[in-house]
């Protein structure tokens, strides 16, 4: 046996024992005489002490940070203890040494206060992660996946892998394609999600699935996406919407209770119409409220050109008094969203009073809500949707400068009937606005023969906590001709539907059960349990913004020899 305890785990209780301990040093310090040697490793650190008439003294002395080292020793107290440690109480006196191998000097020191440039942190993400924080989150991802597979196979869920090297599945992100070499011309994409797979996985009497899936997606990526991500994907038979909401929010309420945190079931709902009237936002930060006001009514004819010519004027009141030059900034934020200006008010100062008469003002400010000590923001616009999202965007930046997001606390919402469609300019028509396989409303089903397509719901449903999109997901379309009356609304001809989606509609034949089921971002859910808003520090090999991973430096060029086999030739390359 190479070692007897961890470098965390030595407590006043082993005092007088013989132990061997392993790891890397963390720091030597030389006293004259008196060495210690910092031993850590994913458990902790224990202190290694070598006393003056120690005959290893000197050879402790020429260790350096991250040599790897076996320590064996009599554990006894300290004596001066180090309260802020777990082992502090106790040390090892040491009898002997063993350098398992040296460490060059690494690029950075291996602590949590880093001040390193993420870069080059990437680059040697295996010291990176021998820092504890990073430790921590790895057992905390490892945790959070043996508590959700436990759960769902104590609800009756079968864990089913589906293919990595699979057919294009239209989440609305781009693929990553994977060339074939044995046909030629023809490529494999990455999945953007088992989508297709667990909808063919109920026809085929699977009935309860589950997968902890990689996806990958080409798309711009932020602090919370990366280019291959995690999802905890599940799918259901004989269900209805019901049934999954009671099903995830056990899920969840369990998985955060294993992690001592209390999450009131059942959750609350708002739909999509309501989340985006009273938040600006379809994933909304309920943790304070500020909600959004309609102004439009009584700035009619006010007078003020900005309000009257808009189709839409919305407020929020801020809870602080904002100076001007903080006023300045937050009108800089919002015009990076691109709307036009901020209007502000407050009990002292107004940047529009001057321009309403004073019935107009009181009408105006007593809908927002306005009381004096605080702040009345307003957008006018004519696009609503902008008015309300760049609205939504300021209340969270107010909320983040104002020191109103507790991170201590979790607050869980579904929101429901998402519109079906939504109007891509880009592409001049409608696409779906979470997938094709969504089903609508059954009281919706009528508009689908109608020409506002905008207007109709469907039976899905996002989880969102802090401001944080989990998941998506949705009653499925079980009916195959509704679902190429869908296909054929999106402008999807039947030669292409039949090329990407016929397997579908071939399957769908057979006898398909009701179903429906949900996508979670498993690194997302792991983000909130870390504490962390950087996705990167719950991911053990992150890329970076640019879709990059520094240590292995994919994506690289491959050898020719290789694309020739493939039968391709890359253009625009920088060899
Ligand atoms: P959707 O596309 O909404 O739904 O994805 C589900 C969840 O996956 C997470 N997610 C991501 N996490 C990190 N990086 C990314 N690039 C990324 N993209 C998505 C989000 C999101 O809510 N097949 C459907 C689910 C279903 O209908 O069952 C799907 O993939 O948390
Ligand atoms: P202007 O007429 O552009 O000088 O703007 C007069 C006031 O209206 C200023 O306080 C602007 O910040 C504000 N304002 C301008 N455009 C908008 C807008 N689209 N929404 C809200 N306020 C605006």
């Amino acid at each position: 046996m190479m070692k007897t305890h961890t470098c965390g785990e030595l407590r006043p209780a082993n005092i007088g024992q013989a132990v061997t301990v392993c790891g890397w040093a963390q720091r030597t310090r030389d006293l004259g005489g008196l060495v210690f040697i910092d031993l850590r490793d994913r458990d902790g650190i224990t202190q290694c002490t070598f006393g003056a008439d120690n005959p290893l003294s000197e050879q402790a002395a020429a260790v350096r940070g991250e040599w790897c080292l076996a320590v064996t020793g009599t554990v006894r107290e300290r004596a001066s203890k180090n309260r802020n440690i777990p082992t502090g109480e106790i040390e090892v006196e040491v009898t002997a040494l063993r350098v398992l191998s040296r460490s060059a000097t690494p690029p950075f020191e291996i602590e949590d206060e880093v001040k390193t440039a993420e870069l080059l942190r990437l680059e040697y993400r295996y010291l990176d992660l021998r820092r504890p924080v990073l430790q921590s989150n790895l057992k905390i991802r490892h945790r959070a996946m043996q508590t959700l597979r436990r759960y769902l196979d104590d609800k009756g869920f079968t864990e089913v892998e589906t293919p990595i090297l699979t057919a294009s599945t239209p989440e609305g992100s781009r693929d990553y394609l994977v060339p074939s070499r044995i046909h030629k011309g023809t490529v494999y994409a990455l999945p953007q999600s088992p989508q297709q797979y667990k909808q063919l996985l109920m026809v085929a009497g699977v009935e309860k699935y589950f997968q902890f899936a990689r996806c990958a997606r080409d798309e711009d990526l932020r602090a919370d996406r990366q280019p291959d991500f995690t999802q905890l994907d599940i799918e259901m038979s004989f269900v209805d919407l019901e049934d999954i909401y009671a099903l995830n929010e056990g899920m969840i309420a369990n998985l955060f209770g294993a992690f001592g945190i209390d999450v009131p079931t059942p959750m609350p709902r708002l739909t999509w119409h309501e989340a985006m009237e009273v938040y600006g936002s379809d994933k909304p930060d309920i943790r304070f409220e500020m909600t959004l006001k309609d102004l439009t009514g009584p700035t009619r004819n006010s007078g003020f050109a900005v309000f009257d010519q808009a189709r839409s004027v919305r407020g929020i009141v801020a809870p602080h008094e904002f100076t001007r030059k903080e006023i300045d900034s937050l009108t800089e934020y919002v015009k990076g969203l691109g709307v036009k200006g901020l209007a502000w008010h407050k009990a002292e100062s107004s940047g529009f009073a001057k321009f309403l008469d004073e019935a107009t003002l009181k009408d105006l400010t007593d809908r927002s809500g306005f009381a004096p000590g605080s702040t009345l923001f307003v957008i006018a616009d004519g696009d609503e949707t902008l008015t309300k999202t760049a609205l939504g965007a300021l209340r969270l930046e107010c909320a983040r400068r104002l020191n109103l997001l507790n991170p201590n606390e979790f607050k869980f919402l579904w929101i429901t009937e998402f519109p079906m469609f939504e109007y891509s300019e880009e592409e001049g028509r409608f696409v779906s606005q979470h997938h094709p396989f969504t089903a609508p409303l059954d009281g919706d089903i009528p508009l689908l023969g109608g020409d506002d397509l905008s207007a109709i719901r469907t039976k899905a449903y996002d989880m969102v906590c802090n401001g944080y999109e989990l998941c998506s997901g949705s009653i499925r379309i079980h009916d195959a001709d509704l679902q190429a009356k869908v296909f054929s609304l999106l402008g999807i001809p039947e030669d292409e539907m039949q090329r990407r989606f016929g397997h579908m509609l071939k399957a769908f034949r057979y006898g398909v059960p009701p179903h429906g089921g949900i996508g979670f971002g498993f690194d997302r859910l792991t983000m909130l349990l870390c504490g962390t808003q950087n996705i990167r520090d719950v991911i053990a090999f992150p890329k970076t913004q640019s879709a990059a991973e520094p240590m292995t430096g994919c994506p690289a060029a491959v050898d020719p020899k290789q694309l020739e086999e493939l039968g391709i030739c890359l253009a625009n390359s920088d060899q």
